[in-house]
C-alpha cells in the first residue's frame, strides 16, 4: 500500500514537472508582455510622424527654429543643399572613426559637426529636441537600409 501511494506521488510529480516544463517551452519569449491594440500604434505613428516632419523642416532651413532657440546657419545654409533628400549622411555607418574629429563618432556628434562647420550656425543640444528631430527624419529617410556601423 504504502509502495503504490510513493509510486503515485512519483507520477504526479514527474507528469507536473513535465507539464511545467512544456509548458514554459512554448511560451513566446518576449520583452513586451502586452500587445498593442491598432489605436496605440496609430497614435505612436501619428506622434513619430510629427517628429520626423519637424527634422525635415529643419533640415530644409525652416522649422520652429526661433521656438527651440536654434540657429542651425547664420548664413541662410540649409542641410538640404549638401544634402538633397538627406543623400550622403550615411546614418548606417554610424559610430564610426570620424577624421574631422579624429574620434569614434555618433550620427548626432556628426549632425552637429555640420550644423558649426559647413552649415554655419550654432551647435545644439544632443539630446536636445532639434537633434531628436534631424535624428527622426535622416532616420526615416533611410529605412530599410542595412545597418553597417564602423563603415565607410
Ligand atoms: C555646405 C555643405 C553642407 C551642409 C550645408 C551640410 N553638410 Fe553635412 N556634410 C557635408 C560634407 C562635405 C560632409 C562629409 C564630411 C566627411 O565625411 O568628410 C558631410 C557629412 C555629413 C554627415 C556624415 C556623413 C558621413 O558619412 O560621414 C552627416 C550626418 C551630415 N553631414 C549631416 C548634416 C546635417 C544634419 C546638416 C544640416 C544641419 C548638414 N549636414 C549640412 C556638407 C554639408
Amino acid at each position: 500500500m504504502l509502495k503504490n501511494k510513493s509510486k503515485i506521488i512519483w507520477i504526479i510529480t514527474v507528469t507536473s514537472l513535465f507539464v511545467g516544463v512544456t509548458l514554459f517551452l512554448l511560451t513566446p519569449v518576449s520583452a513586451h508582455k502586452k500587445r498593442h491594440s491598432a489605436a496605440d500604434m496609430q497614435a505612436f505613428d501619428d506622434a513619430y510622424m510629427e517628429v520626423v516632419k519637424m527634422g525635415d523642416a529643419l533640415f530644409h532651413g525652416g522649422g520652429p527654429q526661433d521656438e527651440l532657440g536654434i540657429t542651425l546657419s547664420k548664413t541662410g545654409m540649409a542641410c538640404a543643399m549638401c544634402h538633397p533628400f538627406a543623400s550622403d549622411v550615411h546614418p548606417h555607418q554610424f559610430p564610426k572613426f570620424q577624421e574631422q574629429m579624429s574620434e569614434v563618432a555618433g550620427l548626432r556628434e556628426m549632425i552637429n559637426w555640420c550644423i558649426e562647420k559647413p552649415n554655419e550656425g550654432v551647435m545644439i543640444g544632443i539630446d536636445s529636441e532639434a537633434m531628436v528631430a534631424l535624428e527622426a527624419y535622416i532616420m526615416w529617410s533611410h529605412k530599410g537600409t542595412i545597418i553597417e556601423p564602423g563603415t565607410h
